[in-house]
Order: structure tokens, then sequence, then C-alpha cells
């Protein structure tokens, strides 16, 4: 069998990265991760630090900003992949220099993990998010890097604990927002799945320049199926409250950060369907549980159980 990547994590230590850099170590590929000094002595990761290192992941001090430090850390490894959180999405630009320079990467997953950004019809604030990682789509083309783009769709542990409900800390028991009239068809992925997926995708070929979706279908669900599914597991009726596509784009432009962002987001997703509203096309994608079937995802219906 042939060796595994070496994967250098960028954004590993952050909400998805800690997933994704565990599967990795766990399928045993030698596991790096770019890291900052502040960070490796930080109490509140401090956990998560000694969790890598049972897990044998190799520390690479170094910064996003600190180019020369991006540079080493690549020349080490065949793979990269990004998990850098929204504020660095543009500096990715970054990554993309560094590899450019180092020359050896075989492949690069840029941060996504969410809608398939050249198929959404989003507004604002959602559209610029999603145009930025577009923009790095086209830059890492351009520069003729070799790349898989994971389409995750959403996490679970984001939008099913509180059935998607802004700002809510608990499931709804009595009542229920729905955006929309419920019908367009959204994914909802548990995120070790996620980094399994996207772990088996690395030495791949058939996810070679292609988006990866991570579609399975036990996951994909009405905002309408979804709340059956949860009544029929509490034995109760939920009201449900349904906020017509008018109502939702006024009160996106009238609300703040993070609720805007959090609406606009439902709003590509539950109103205008873009998790689910296309095909996959094998010039443009594969869809991870038909390549990877011996995969046992988490199902929805599973998922939701720990909350009955
Ligand atoms: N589909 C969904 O439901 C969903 C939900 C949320 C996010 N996402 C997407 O998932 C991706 C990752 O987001 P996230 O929320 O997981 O990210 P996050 O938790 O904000 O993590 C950001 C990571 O970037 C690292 N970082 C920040 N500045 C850095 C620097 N200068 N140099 C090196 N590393 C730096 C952080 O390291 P430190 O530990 O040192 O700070 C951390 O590891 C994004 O593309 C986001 O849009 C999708």
């Amino acid at each position: 069998m042939a060796e595994k990547s070496k994967i250098l994590f960028i954004g590993g230590t952050g909400y998805i990265g800690k997933f994704i850099v565990e599967a990795s170590a766990k399928s045993g590929h030698p596991t790096f991760l770019l890291i900052r000094e502040s960070t490796l002595s930080s109490a509140a990761k401090s956990n998560l630090i000694d969790h890598f290192k049972t897990l044998g992941v190799t520390f690479l001090i170094g910064d996003l900003y600190d180019h020369e430090s991006l540079v080493k850390a690549i020349k080490q490894v065949d793979v990269v992949i990004s998990t850098v959180g929204h504020l660095q999405l543009v500096d990715q630009v970054k990554i993309i220099a560094a590899i450019k320079e180092a020359g050896n990467v075989k492949r690069f997953f840029p941060s996504e993990f969410g809608n398939d950004v050249d198929r959404v019809h989003a507004v604002e604030p959602a559209k610029s998010a999603f145009a930025t990682k577009a923009n790095i789509r086209r830059a890492v083309e351009a520069e003729g890097i070799p790349f898989t783009y994971v389409s995750s769709n959403f996490f679970a542990g984001y939008f099913l604990p509180n059935l998607s409900q802004p700002g809510a800390t608990a499931i709804p028991r009595d009542k229920v927002i729905i955006l929309g009239d419920g019908n367009p068809k959204a994914i909802f992925n548990k995120e070790d799945d996620i980094a399994t997926y996207t772990i088996k995708a690395v030495d791949d070929p058939r996810t070679l320049n292609k988006v990866l979706y991570i579609r399975p279908p036990g996951n994909i669900y009405s905002f309408n199926d979804l709340v059956s599914l949860w009544e029929k597991k509490i034995g109760k009726t939920i009201e449900r409250i349904y906020v017509p596509e008018e109502q939702l784009l006024k009160n996106i432009q009238e609300a703040t950060v993070p609720t805007n962002v959090f609406l606009s987001i439902g709003h590509s997703v539950f109103v205008k369907g873009d998790h689910t509203n296309f095909e996959i096309e094998s010039s443009f994608g594969v869809e991870a549980s038909e390549l990877y079937p011996d995969v046992k995802y988490t199902t929805v219906d599973e998922y939701l159980n720990q909350f009955v």
C-alpha cells in the first residue's frame, strides 16, 4: 500500500479543525500542526494540546502572518488542510503564496466546510463571506495548485442542539420558528463524520480538483420534516411559526452581528435551498457517502436522540 500523505493543518486548534486533526492522526497520516507559540502555552487550549500530543501530532511553531514559518512547515508535508476561521479566510492568500514557493504540495484543502460557495443564492452578510471563499478558490486555481473543496453543509453541533433557533440554548419543545415555508432540504453532518470523510479524500484521486460534497441520505431534511422527526421523538406536537421570506429579509437588515450572519445563512439554506438545489455533476464534484460507503455516519435521527 502507498504511504499515507503527510498532512499539515493550519487552524487545527479551531472548532472543526480539531476533529480533522484527530481523524488524520488516528488514520495513520503523519500529522503536523502549525501553531502559534502563544496557543501552545495557553491554558485554554492545554487539554486539546495534550490530546494532540497523545495522538502523536507534531507541532510546528508558526503563524499565518509569518511567511517564512509557513514555507518551512509546508516543505515538510505533502498535503495542507486549512481550517482557519472566518476572520482569516481572506488571508489564505498567504498560504497559497507559501505553497507556491515551497513547490511540493500535492493537495490543498482551503477552509470551506459549509455551502458550495460557487452555488449559493445568498444575501448580505452571508453573501460576502461566501464570496471570500469563492475568491480563494479562484486564487488556488489560478496558481494551478491541486485542491479539494469540502462542502460539508451544516455542522450538526451548530444547528441541531437548538433546531437552528437563533440564540436558543436548548432544543425547542413548545414552538419553533421556521424560516420560509420549511420545504427546501438542508443537510446536517456530525463533525466527526465530516472529519472522517475529509481525511479519506486526502489521498483519493477521485477527489482531486473536485468539490467533495457530504450529502449522506440519512442527513437530508426539510425544516418541516426535521420538526416532525423531533415531534415523534418527544411524542408531542410543536407550534410552527413560519417567517415568510420578505419578513426574513427585513429581519436580516435590521439585525446586528452575529444574528444577521446566522439569519442570512439560514435564508440561503432553508429558504433558497442552497445545500440541495443542484445536482452534483462528475465534472465538478463527488459525494462522500457514495465514495466511502463503509463509513458508518451518524444520522440526524440518531443525533437527536441525545436531546430527548
Ligand atoms: N458548516 C457549518 O455549520 C460551519 C460552522 C462554523 C464554521 N464553519 C466553517 O469552518 C471553517 C473553520 O471555522 P471554525 O469556526 O472551525 O474556526 P475557528 O474555531 O475560528 O478556528 C480558527 C483557527 O484558526 C487559527 N488561527 C487564527 N489566527 C491564526 C494565525 N494568525 N496563524 C495561524 N492560525 C491561526 C486558530 O488558532 P488559535 O487556536 O491559535 O486561535 C484556530 O485554530 C470556516 O471556513 C467556517 O466558515 C462552518
